[in-house]
């Protein structure tokens, strides 16, 4: 069992580079099957949720070639054949796959996808979108058949400004005929980063990044280069990690504007930040006032910080309160912080919790990628050895962690036990 390892206490100091935003990459590398000719995708980051779609797009014909921090996927030899459920079960974005190959062959057969146990996790907005666009969906227990003679653009109005319905239904309308209005459309830069690769290849979408977005569909996409955002949600763990234990650290090639709700709380519980065009340099303040967070769709604060926000909480002179409105099941990292000796209750969607605690290493699990980073950051300032299992779900969205933070001053160690 792959385990990490951390002895906390460290002070850390350097620079710490963001890589490319793993939610804008899962999107990014479905979507390139829709073009007729090879896209170039960079700064995609090397995590193991790349590797699950890069399995896929190969399952499916296409040639993939990945060099460093660059994909380039050629999607001539694409066959529409339906994706092993092993496959589709890896990872919550295989779900785009339903939406770039119906908007490419018009038939799509899908399994149920995979992903951190955050909540139910729903997919009904997507299959109401394609729906909505003149396709028929069938269902025999996990496995979805999604089929349209001809997708037809027309206003679809999302009850739930969802990032995954959204980008889905824009993969499926970017090739359909006539104009779809998608309204409630998810806000996300990851949102926008999609629309922009999309219109790279040729297709007329406008208003990404807003709540209506307009997409006039095209017969052809073509071939492009394009480059993944800077991930805001593993900008804002690090950052979070710097207020809790930083000296001068510098998290470097990030959008600070991404950032800015989380931004704005550090600097209420007076955090010592300086923002730059692209860099924000972090250190770790005496006391911290406590605060409340509730999770909100972007520009509010994000449910994926949630979790590590938790642990600076941990630390902060008072009662602070953490509301999630997102996922029902995003509070598993709780138990694992009390066993650390945090003073947290939790009562229906609301943790309370009470600080300034001492933070004790001990064994504890990665429930799901974003609990994972709370333990991480948990193991970084406690005393003693934190042991994290289940580290699979953290590898899955934060590229080279263990270095990355060992060349800072962490002593992080990945270990077989
Ligand atoms: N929802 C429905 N029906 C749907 C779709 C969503 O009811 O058809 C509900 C969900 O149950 C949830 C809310 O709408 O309560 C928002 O879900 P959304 O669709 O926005 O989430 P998602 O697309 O499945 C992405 C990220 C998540 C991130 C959320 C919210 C990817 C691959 N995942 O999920 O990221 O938490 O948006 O920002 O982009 C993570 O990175 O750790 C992660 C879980």
């Amino acid at each position: 069992m792959k385990v990490l390892e951390i002895m906390g206490e460290q002070e850390l100091t350097g620079s710490l580079r963001v890589s490319g935003a793993k939610n804008s990459a899962v999107a990014l590398i479905p979507a390139a099957l829709l073009a007729d000719d090879d896209v170039t995708i960079c700064n995609v980051p090397d995590i193991t949720d790349i590797d699950s779609l890069t399995e896929i797009l190969e399952s499916l014909g296409a040639k993939v070639k990945r060099a460093s921090e660059s994909i380039i996927v050629d999607p001539k030899p694409i066959s529409n054949k339906e994706i092993p459920e092993s496959l589709a079960k890896k990872l919550r974005a295989s779900y785009y796959f339903m939406g770039a190959l119906l908007g490419k062959y018009k038939k799509v057969t899908m399994y149920f996808p995979g992903g951190c146990s955050i909540g139910e996790r729903p997919i009904d907005l997507h299959l109401k979108g394609f729906e909505a666009l003149g396709a028929h969906v069938t269902n025999d227990k996990n496995k979805y058949t999604v089929e349209a003679e001809k997708l037809i653009g027309t206003n679809i109005y999302l009850d739930i400004a969802s990032v995954g319905a959204t980008i889905n239904i824009m993969l499926a309308a970017v090739k359909a005929e006539g104009v779809t209005e998608i309204d409630n459309a998810a806000k996300e830069p990851e949102i926008v980063n999609v629309a922009t690769l999309l219109n790279n290849m040729g297709a007329k979408i406008t208003g990404a990044g807003t709540s209506t977005i307009k997409i006039t569909g095209v017969e052809e996409l073509h071939g492009c280069f394009h480059e993944v955002i800077p991930d805001r949600i593993e900008a804002g763990t690090y950052l979070i990690i710097g207020a809790l234990c930083g000296k001068n650290l510098k998290i470097d090639n990030i959008i600070p504007e991404h950032l800015d709700s989380l931004i704005s709380k550090l600097q209420e519980i007076g955090a010592d930040l300086d923002v730059g065009v692209d860099y924000i340099i972090v250190n770790k303040e005496e006391s911290y006032k406590p605060t409340n967070i509730k999770t909100l769709v972007y520009p509010g604060f994000p449910t994926d910080l949630q979790q590590p926000f938790t642990v600076l909480l941990t630390q902060c002179s008072g009662k602070s309160k953490v509301t999630e409105t997102i996922w029902e099941n995003r509070f598993m990292h709780l138990p694992y912080l009390q066993a650390m000796g945090a003073e947290i209750s939790l009562k229906g969607q609301s943790a309370t919790i009470l600080g300034p605690i001492e933070l004790i290493g001990t064994r504890v699990k990665a429930t799901d990628l974003r609990a994972g980073a709370a333990m991480v950051a948990a193991g970084l300032i406690a005393s003693g050895k934190t042991t994290i299992t289940n580290v699979e779900h953290i590898l899955r969205g934060y590229e080279q962690i263990v270095e990355k933070l060992s060349s800072v001053g962490a002593k992080i160690e990945s270990k077989e036990i």
